[in-house]
């Protein structure tokens, strides 16, 4: 089970974890945390063995509660669609136990139509009509922030196709709707931006199921866009993140999630975007869209590696400092990172590389080359180095020494995937600077004494 996606137990409620992999139950029954991810392991210390359990008798769980959240993984199959296996295995042994009303709710990211499906299921193993009912409650936490994310949601989404079941979930969530959650001295400290208190948006069930993968897909779309947008920068000369200040100040538009890089990763929009493609190409609609979605984030890791060549000329034997592995920043998660992606192509075209990041480098050393080397700082992937390039967002990847890391790199070059720093100042500190979407900057020169300003590399 993803048992990571609520942290319920912090608004009161008594919370049994069920998972069939024992290795995991014992390191959580004793307080390991197998994630990064912040303030979880302050939650789990404040609720362990009293509001939050641990166990692997489904049946006992499902009889000591009124809510089941069924939270099991939907990998991609071969042909994209999401493998519905686990939760259809789930429900059948959900459905022996039901012993009074239950709310049975979808947590897991699933197609349109699931919840009739998990229903069918659950009669079909001789469970009556009226003792329970399914709901989905799509969840819309980004790893890293997954806590503030639930706690302090924009909103909160309740599919429901019956009033028994909506009760019971609005009382679930009622301490975040009431407001009487952030009165607690206790409580999570708000993110900036935070809606207190959240907006409750009751739906059925298959329009809760489409909001999850169209919200997906349309924060994915975001993100290829601007990055299409970025590539039309770097042709003619324009800033990207000028012309994302420029619409993202439309409030139509919003600024968030237009941040230009090297594509998006991770296990959710990749596998959803898929699913959501195969949902509506099951029920008759081609989703076009979604195809050069998925297409501009491919192009967008080739673009990139094109930019490492413009800055390097030859690769083979180059010796490449780099700086983040993980999908994003503030998780130790690889699946789907297009760091990884395009170390494993940098390495084969016969680069040496040096990695950093301050979370991912156990997980990467499992999937990455032999050859390849792990360090503890981003200066040490910088020692030595022909280039550095920053593949993750990593807040501490924008406040680096850079007098420091100039002295460290064999030729002061760097090419950024996450526009973390202002080409000029990188100028200004001697670089030549590569980044997504503005020019490239070189460094400051002196012609008799005088400063000129840094020279702009066209067409990077
Ligand atoms: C995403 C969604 O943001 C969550 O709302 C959703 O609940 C979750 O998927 C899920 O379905 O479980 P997550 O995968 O944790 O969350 O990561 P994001 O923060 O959305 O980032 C995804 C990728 O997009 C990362 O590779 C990130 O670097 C990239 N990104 C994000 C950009 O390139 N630009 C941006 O402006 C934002």
């Amino acid at each position: 089970m993803r048992w990571w996606v609520r942290v319920t137990w912090d608004l009161g409620h008594d919370v049994i974890l069920v998972d069939n992999d024992q290795a995991k139950l014992n390191a959580l029954k004793t307080g390991d945390v197998p994630i990064h991810e912040k303030f979880l392991p302050e939650l789990l210390l404040r609720h362990r063995d009293r509001k939050l359990t641990f166990s692997d008798d489904l049946n006992h769980a499902v009889r000591a509660s009124k809510a089941i959240f069924i939270a099991v993984g939907t990998p991609p199959t071969e042909q994209g669609e999401a493998d519905l296996s686990y939760v259809e295995s789930v429900a059948r042994s959900i459905s022996g136990a039901i012993n009074g009303y239950k709310v049975i709710i979808e947590k897991s990211t699933v197609p349109v139509y699931t919840s009739d499906w998990v229903r069918k299921i659950i009669l079909r193993n001789a469970a009556a009509p009226d003792s329970f009912d399914v709901a989905s409650n799509p969840e819309f936490l980004r790893e890293g922030t997954a806590v503030t994310d639930f706690l302090y949601p924009d909103r909160i989404v309740v599919g429901a196709d019956s009033g028994r079941s909506a009760s019971v979930l609005s009382q679930i969530y009622a301490p975040l709707t009431d407001g009487s959650y952030y009165q607690r001295n206790d409580a999570i400290p708000a993110p900036d931006r935070a809606h207190i208190p959240p907006q409750l948006i009751v739906t059925s069930a298959k329009s809760a199921e489409l909001i999850k993968h169209a919200s997906n897909a349309f924060l994915a779309m975001k993100i290829s866009f601007i990055n299409a947008v970025a590539s039309i920068c770097e042709s003619v000369g324009a800033n990207v993140q000028q012309v994302c200040q420029g619409i993202g100040t439309d409030s139509r538009i919003g600024p968030r999630f237009l941040n230009p890089g090297i594509g998006y990763g991770g296990s959710c929009f990749p596998k959803d975007l898929m699913a959501f493609r195969a949902v509506a190409r099951e029920c008759g609609y081609e989703f076009r869209l979604l195809d050069e979605v998925m297409r501009i984030n491919e192009e967008q890791r080739q673009r990139f590696l094109r930019k490492v060549r413009t800055a390097l000329w030859t690769l083979r034997g180059k010796r490449l400092g780099v700086l983040g592995l993980a999908f994003k920043g503030g998780t130790d998660d690889i699946r789907e990172s297009p760091a990884i992606l395009l170390v494993q192509a940098l390495l084969q075209e016969g680069c040496q590389i040096a990695a950093y990041d301050p979370a991912a480098a156990e997980r990467s050393r499992a999937v990455l080359n032999s050859s390849m080397e792990f360090v503890n700082s981003p200066y040490e992937a910088a020692n030595g180095a022909d280039a550095l390039l920053i593949l993750t967002e990593w807040e501490e990847f924008a406040a680096l020494d850079l007098d420091r890391l100039h002295k460290q790199l064999k030729y002061p070059i760097v090419i950024d995937g996450r526009n973390l720093y202002d080409p000029d100042v990188m100028a200004g500190h001697g670089f030549t600077y590569y980044s997504i979407g503005r020019e490239a900057a070189m460094p400051l020169t002196t012609v008799n004494g005088a400063v000129t300003p840094a020279r702009k590399i066209r067409k990077s």
